[in-house]
């Protein structure tokens, strides 16, 4: 069966990667959460897309240029076009607490693509650890060679090459990488591709699936899982098919 992904959450209807667009993904019939991490200057793993809190918060600057307690008191609602209330940039800490409660599945991805951020690995690796979700997570990122880096620190959790465009055979090279999934953008792989890298053991996991038509499309190829911002929508389309 396909597991549905909440990208950030549930970020079509909630502020993306806050506490309560991950409870709606939740009530919104997610099996999962995807959600993206980046360092504090005092090295804490937060919930933040981007490396600035330009774009979502009332704040300015770099994430890594605020301590935690300095990133909690910015506003990670203030951009959405709802009015919602306060929402904190949570630590990764904080939602593996709360995950841990639930039956859902976890997407970490690690956004070390752009800034290095030594020692992500090693403290996403140990945060999952600490809350037993080693089972239910897969880690994701852009930086293909920190996938390879976690595979060698924890080679029982599953890691996943992510991209736009990929390879020509992208499960020999996550096969390569010692990846058991590929995270593609779902507007570039064509369907004879996910064919076989499902064939090939590889699970397949596009992104960021929003339009019933292409979620159907999906489904009827079997994917492993699509990540999407409409939880609910590609529930119903699930129950559909
Ligand atoms: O997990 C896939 C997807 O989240 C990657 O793109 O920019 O939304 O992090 P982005
Ligand atoms: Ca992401």
């Amino acid at each position: 069966m396909v597991k549905i992904f909440g990208h950030r959450g549930a970020a079509g209807t909630y502020p993306e990667n806050t506490m309560p667009s991950f409870r709606a993904a939740e009530q919104l019939g997610a099996d999962g959460i995807e959600l993206d991490v980046q360092l504090s200057k005092d090295g804490t793993v937060v919930v933040i897309h981007d490396e600035t809190v330009n774009r979502t918060t009332n704040g300015r600057g770099r994430v890594n240029s605020y301590t935690y307690e300095e990133l909690s008191r910015l506003d990670a609602s203030h951009s959405f076009y709802k009015k919602t209330g306060f929402c904190s940039i949570p630590s990764l800490e904080e939602v593996l607490r709360w995950l841990q409660g639930t039956q859902l599945l976890i997407n970490v991805e690690l956004k070390n693509n752009k800034l290095p951020y030594r020692g992500l690995e090693e403290s996403v690796i140990h945060l999952l650890r600490k809350y037993e979700l080693e089972p239910r997570a897969v880690l994701s990122s852009f930086h293909h060679a920190s996938m390879v880096k976690c595979r060698e620190l924890a080679p029982d959790i599953e890691t996943a090459v992510l991209y736009k465009r990929g390879p020509h055979k992208p499960w020999e090279y996550a096969q390569k990488l010692g990846a058991g999934a590929i995270h593609p953008n779902y507007a570039y792989i064509a369907d004879p591709v996910v064919e076989l890298t499902l064939a090939h053991g590889i699970a397949v996991r596009p992104y960021t699936v929003n339009k019933e038509k292409y979620m159907r499309k999906l489904m009827r190829l079997q994917v492993t899982g699509i990540v999407t911002d409409y939880p609910e929508v590609a529930r119903r389309v699930l129950q559909e098919e």
